[in-house]
Order: C-alpha cells, then sequence, then structure tokens
C-alpha cells in the first residue's frame, strides 16, 4: 500500500467513530503515574484531546498526580501513607495535594493542551462548589466520597467548546476542602455529565491478573466479577479505586469504560477512533 493510501485508509477508518461521538462527552482521567512516566507522554495525550476536541468531541479531562504529590510531601517531611490505593490525608498532607495538584499537574496539563488552540482551562471539583464529598473514613482523613456532582459549571464549559481540566479537589458542606480519589472523581463527573465514554490512562497496559506481566491483561471485566478480583488480591494498590470506579461508572449509566496504557503514543486515538481496541473493557453483568 502506498503512504497515501495508507494514510487515507487511517482516516477513514476513523469516520464511524468521530460521526458517532460528534457532540459527545467523553470524560478522561490522565494518572499522575503517566504524567511521571516520561516527558513524552503528555505531549501526545494533549494532542491527541486536542484532536478528538477539534472534531466535535467534547473532552473532559479528569487528572491524578500521586508521584508528584508524594515529591512535594517528601519536601514537606510528610509521610505519605496509602490504605486500600487511598492516601491518607491529614492537614498536612492536604496542603500538599493541592501543592501537588493545583500548582504543578494542572497547569501542565492545560499549558500542553493549548500549544494547539487555547482549548483548555483549568479547574477543580471545588469551583463552582461542582463536587461536594462528606468524609469516607474517619482512619483516611479529609479524603473525600462523593456525595453529588452539580454539572452546570462544567456543563457550561464544554458547550462553550473549553476543555475543562479538572484536579480532583472538592469540599464538604461546611466549607472544608479534600482530597479526592481522581479516578473516583472522574467516574462521578462523566455519571453526572451523561458522558458516552470514559477512559483511564495509567502506567499499566490495563488489568493485569499478575501485575508483574503485562502478558497476562484481562481484556474484558464484568462489574459482578470485580469485588472477587480485588478479594483474591489480583487487584491491588492505586488499581482498587480505579476498578471500583469504573464499576460506579457502569452502574451510574456510562455505557463504554475503558482503561489503556497511557505510555503508549496516540493510546487515546487508537481507542477512540479505531476499531484496535486496547486495555481492558468494563461491562454490566
Ligand atoms: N492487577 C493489577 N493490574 C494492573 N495494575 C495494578 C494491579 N494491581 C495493582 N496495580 C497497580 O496499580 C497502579 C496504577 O494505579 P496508580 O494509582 O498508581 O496510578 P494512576 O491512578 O494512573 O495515577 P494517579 O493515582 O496519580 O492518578 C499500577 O501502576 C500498578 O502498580
Ligand atoms: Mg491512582
Amino acid at each position: 500500500m502506498s503512504s497515501f493510501s495508507g494514510s487515507a485508509s487511517v482516516l477513514i477508518e476513523a469516520l464511524p467513530y468521530i460521526q458517532r461521538f460528534n457532540g459527545k462527552i467523553v470524560v478522561i482521567k490522565y494518572g499522575g503515574s503517566v504524567l511521571s512516566s516520561d516527558g513524552e507522554s503528555l505531549e501526545t495525550f494533549a494532542a491527541d484531546v486536542a484532536l478528538i476536541h477539534s472534531v466535535g468531541m467534547k473532552p473532559v479531562v479528569v487528572h491524578g498526580g500521586g508521584p508528584q504529590i508524594d515529591r512535594i510531601a517528601t519536601a514537606l517531611g510528610v509521610e505519605s501513607r496509602f490504605v486500600d490505593g487511598l492516601r491518607v490525608t491529614g492537614a498536612s498532607m492536604l496542603e500538599a495535594v493541592q501543592m501537588g495538584l493545583l500548582g504543578l499537574v494542572n497547569p501542565e496539563i492545560v499549558r500542553a493542551i493549548n500549544r494547539h488552540g487555547d482549548f483548555a482551562s483549568g479547574v477543580s471539583g471545588v469551583d463552582g462548589s461542582s463536587v461536594l464529598v462528606r468524609p469516607k473514613d474517619e482512619r483516611l482523613g479529609f479524603v473525600g466520597e462523593v456525595v453529588s456532582v452539580d454539572p452546570s459549571l462544567l456543563g457550561g464549559m464544554v458547550d462553550d467548546g473549553v476543555i475543562p481540566v479538572v484536579a480532583s479537589i472538592a469540599v464538604d458542606s461546611a466549607g472544608q476542602l479534600y482530597n479526592v480519589n481522581a479516578d473516583t472523581l472522574a467516574s462521578s463527573v462523566a455519571a453526572a455529565l451523561g458522558a458516552e465514554k470514559l477512559i483511564y490512562l495509567s502506567n499499566v497496559p490495563g488489568v493485569l491478573r499478575d501485575p508483574q506481566n503485562p502478558a497476562t491483561l484481562i481484556n474484558q471485566i464484568r462489574v459482578g466479577e470485580i469485588a472477587a478480583l480485588i478479594e483474591s488480591g489480583i487487584i491491588g494498590g492505586g488499581m482498587i479505586p480505579k476498578v471500583t470506579a469504573a464499576r460506579d461508572a457502569v452502574e451510574g449509566g456510562v455505557a463504554r469504560v475503558h482503561m489503556i496504557d497511557g505510555r503508549v503514543p496516540h493510546s487515546l486515538l487508537l481507542e477512540l477512533l479505531t476499531d484496535r481496541g486496547v486495555g481492558t473493557m468494563f461491562s454490566g453483568d
């Protein structure tokens, strides 16, 4: 095949996907784990987001910042501890979370997307009091469990052609700030906005049967299987809130929930615009 017809066939393959997702909200969770894996993946991710926006989709980016928060916590002399994949967040850790997410990661993603046009604006669940939380578990300190998402601010941004880049910080009804696991926030935002699709980008190919062996990728998980996968110890650490959030999204009406490898250049485009869906797909029972 000549390179012309090769390029043309790639574009034609994308056509039905562009049509199907035209005007539809796609929530993309970008892991802090991917951001810290190398310098290039953010640039290709940002180009992909700009491209899908430019062909008529409505992307909403939610991001984490695990490694970046760890770095700041260490500099502040605060120890990072996790329970079932969730960061124990005392008052000093909450400051490290705010600095990591709002100081380092959020503007980095906004900047990268806006190299392709002034599309993106940074917000958090605190803006417009969009994400209301309550304490999840007293052992975790200021870790929020989502009570409700008011879609008006994010929905309005999207309708105005803006790509919201959302940091996972929220407030309770008394105005206290909380750290929210970004996977959980992405799931709640996707359900509240009626997203067509939710895609998690992390530093693994998807859910693995053996976390040490990328060849053990599980292509499809029914939400009813998730509890047993956690119970058996196959799913651990940061993957626990991720699969739990994926289940909540499916049960909250998001028809398509996928987990893909954010380290692979243009994995987002491959997932959205080609037949070569990679990673783990979640489905109802
Ligand atoms: N069965 C499993 N399959 C794949 N990864 C797993 C599994 N069990 C545990 N993990 C771990 O989960 C990690 C991904 O979650 P993690 O919270 O670290 O990243 P992230 O959510 O992408 O980033 P951030 O939390 O900064 O947003 C993987 O790097 C891996 O170490
Ligand atoms: Mg995580």
